[in-house]
Parts: structure tokens; sequence; C-alpha cells
């Protein structure tokens, strides 16, 4: 079956079979790398995309379910100039991101902003949670977070 979709800003469209997985079909057919999948079983979190702004796991995601979506990844988030108030969030809370989950923590911040500039700490919590590491603490990464909020505030304002 086809599927059409749009990927980082461009259309995009593939034959996919039932049992295709998003996180491997993106992978392989669209080399978009930074989408790691170190369990496979939703505990990570390192296959997080924005599906529609909302994260998702890709290793759940059926391919089928790309159909007419808006997908976004670290390659296209990364070529966007507000993708610098998430870099400065994190680099101004000193918490420093190994390669497996700094995708998957941006796509994640760059959700929740995208809902709201204004968080409160259950959704910066949450959004700290969807990645799970054992060297960052939840609390630093939730400082990043709302780091991130207000660069990206201050941005739109001055705009
Ligand atoms: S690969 Fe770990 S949550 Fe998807
Ligand atoms: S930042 Fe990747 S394991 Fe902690």
């Amino acid at each position: 079956m086809i599927i059409s979709f749009f990927l980082n800003g461009n259309p995009a469209e593939i034959d996919a079979m039932p049992h295709h997985r998003s996180v491997d079909l993106l992978r392989e057919n669209f080399q978009i790398k930074s989408i790691h999948q170190s369990c496979s079983d939703a505990l990570c979190g390192t296959c997080l995309i924005l599906m529609d702004d909302r994260p998702v796991l890709s290793c759940l995601v059926p391919a089928f379910e790309l159909k007419f979506k808006d997908i976004w990844t670290m390659e296209g988030l990364s070529s966007k100039k507000s993708y610098a108030d998430i870099v400065g969030g994190y680099k101004s809370a000193h918490v420093q991101l190994c390669s497996s989950c700094a995708p998957a923590r941006a796509l994640a911040t760059e959700a929740l902003l995208r809902q709201t500039l204004r968080p409160n700490a259950e959704q910066v919590r949450e959004t700290a949670e969807s990645v799970s590491c054992g060297c960052c603490s939840t609390r630093r990464v939730m400082d990043a977070i709302l780091r991130a909020a207000k660069l990206r505030e201050k941005r739109i304002h001055e705009s």
C-alpha cells in the first residue's frame, strides 16, 4: 500500500506492508538515522518522532499510521531557526546528552513548546521523562526545558 505523508516539511511516499514499523521505514528508506531504537519495546524513548506536533514512539507506530501525517525528526528540526532555543536551554542548564538521547529529547521539548510556552510542572516532568537515561537527572532536564521555553517566548516576542 502506498503511504503519502510529509517528512520534515517535504512530501514523502513509500510502499509499506502491514507489518512495517515507522522506525524501520524512516531509518532504512529515508535515511533518518537520528532515530535510535535502544529497546524496541516502548522503554527508552530514543525512537521518538513528532507526528502532527505530538511526540510518539516510532517503534510502536505501524507505518500505515504515517498516512497523511506531518512527521518531524531531528534532521528537519535542526535546520529550523527555532532549534536554537532548545540548544540554548540545554546548554545554559549544563545538560549534556549522548547522541542516542539528544534527538529524542530535542523533539520531545519541541513538542511541548509547540503546545505551550508556559508549561506547568507536570508537563515539564512528563517531557523530561519521555526519554529514559541513567546519566541525566530529571531535575536538570526539567530546568533545561523551562529555559528553552523562556528562550522561545523571548524570540517570539522579539520577532
Ligand atoms: S526503541 Fe525504545 S521506546 Fe522505541
Ligand atoms: S544522555 Fe544518553 S544515556 Fe544519558
